[in-house]
């Protein structure tokens, strides 16, 4: 079992990501071998700000140390520090078919209207994605759902390239999605979107870095509607405010929607939220403090970042070059 994935180091981390990938980040440590990484690269496919994206970097790897991410028992590097998943990328657009990439969604939305206008990197972006896993010969990749496209597309270009070329070098890698509502966290200001760095709205997602009060205030004004809470899981699917702060406080504590519901059924929102808030707080005030602590030393940051890139970049050398020899290159 060989554990691969990554996260961009833009904005901050924030419950999303968290509850969606992180957090499985850190329990699969003590089972495989695992890679983590800071897609700088992925970065690129947007209009950016290099200073920003220069002190993303550390202050995301600093975001997982405090998280759990034990750079001790995990491989942990920024993308562009180790060439090959870029040189990996460019042998991959071989074999990924535009069509295949016509139909991510992530570039559908992304793009929106202005496909003419819209970066080749961001149409590229999946494939560079596959070269980040298929380097490493990955066989699980811990994502959030908005990604479970993005891993399908990854299996395809390997089976293809595999067939193509006659070898067996690519292992085809299976999407290690949490079960339930782990792995959708929506925006706190509407049920239908995902919590996402890119919402303009501060108030629909919260950040590690957020104060208590701001925990507990953004949870507060959270949208919801006017009914109690049901009695089971079934009768919140039309409710989609109320289903994802339920889905929240399982995904923290991990107790079963059907018991959460057992306790709540029949309060309102009133009684809800101010418990939600508390086990939040219990979770992210910790981490802050950490994360408040790793700052301070980024030297420190630096010297786990080049260790994880040298590691990286021995681990991934056998198969770019087994993919350069595959195609006639070298
Ligand atoms: P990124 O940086 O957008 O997100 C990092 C991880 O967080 C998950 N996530 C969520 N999960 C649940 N609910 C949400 N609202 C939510 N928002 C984000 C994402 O699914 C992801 O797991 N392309 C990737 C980064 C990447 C990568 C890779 C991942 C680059 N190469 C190789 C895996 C393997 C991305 O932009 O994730």
């Amino acid at each position: 079992m060989r554990v691969v994935s990554g996260i961009q180091p833009t904005g901050g981390l924030h419950l999303g990501n968290l509850l969606g990938a992180i957090l499985r980040w850190v329990r699969m440590q003590d089972e495989a071998e695992c890679l983590f990484f800071l897609a700088d690269l992925h970065a690129l496919t947007v209009d950016l700000d290099p200073a920003e994206l220069h002190s993303n970097v550390r202050e995301m790897a600093a975001a997982l140390i405090a998280s759990g991410i034990d750079p001790a028992k995990s491989v942990l590097f920024r993308q562009s520090a180790v060439p090959a998943h870029s040189e990996l990328c460019w042998i991959l657009n071989g074999t990924a078919r535009m069509g295949w990439l016509n139909r991510m969604t992530q570039w559908k939305d992304k793009a929106g209207k202005n496909r003419e206008g819209a970066s080749v990197a961001l149409f590229d972006y999946p494939v560079l994605q596959a070269a980040d896993i298929l380097l490493y010969r990955a066989t699980h990749v811990p994502v959030g759902e908005d990604q479970k496209q993005h891993v399908e597309l990854t299996r395809d270009i390997a089976i293809k390239f595999n067939n193509d070329f006659a070898t067996e070098l690519f292992v085809v890698p299976e999407p290690f999605i949490g079960g339930g509502t782990t792995a959708r966290i929506m925006s706190l200001r509407d049920g239908k979107v995902k919590m996402s760095k890119s919402d303009p709205s501060e108030m629909s997602r919260i950040h590690l870095t957020d104060s208590d009060d701001e925990i507990s205030q953004k949870v507060r004004k959270a949208k919801t509607d006017p009914e109690p809470l049901p009695d089971n899981a079934e009768a919140l699917e039309a409710r989609p405010e109320a289903k994802n702060l339920v889905g929240i406080y399982s995904a923290v504590t991990g107790e079963s929607i059907d018991r959460i519901l057992a306790r709540f059924a029949g309060q309102g929102f009133g009684a809800f939220k101010p418990a939600l808030a508390d086990i939040l707080v219990a979770l992210i005030a910790p981490i802050r403090g950490r994360l408040d602590e790793l700052r301070r030393e980024p030297a420190e940051l630096d010297r786990i970042l080049a260790a994880g890139a040298a590691r990286a970049q021995e681990l991934g050398a056998p198969v770019l070059a087994g993919a350069k020899a595959a195609v006639g290159l070298g």
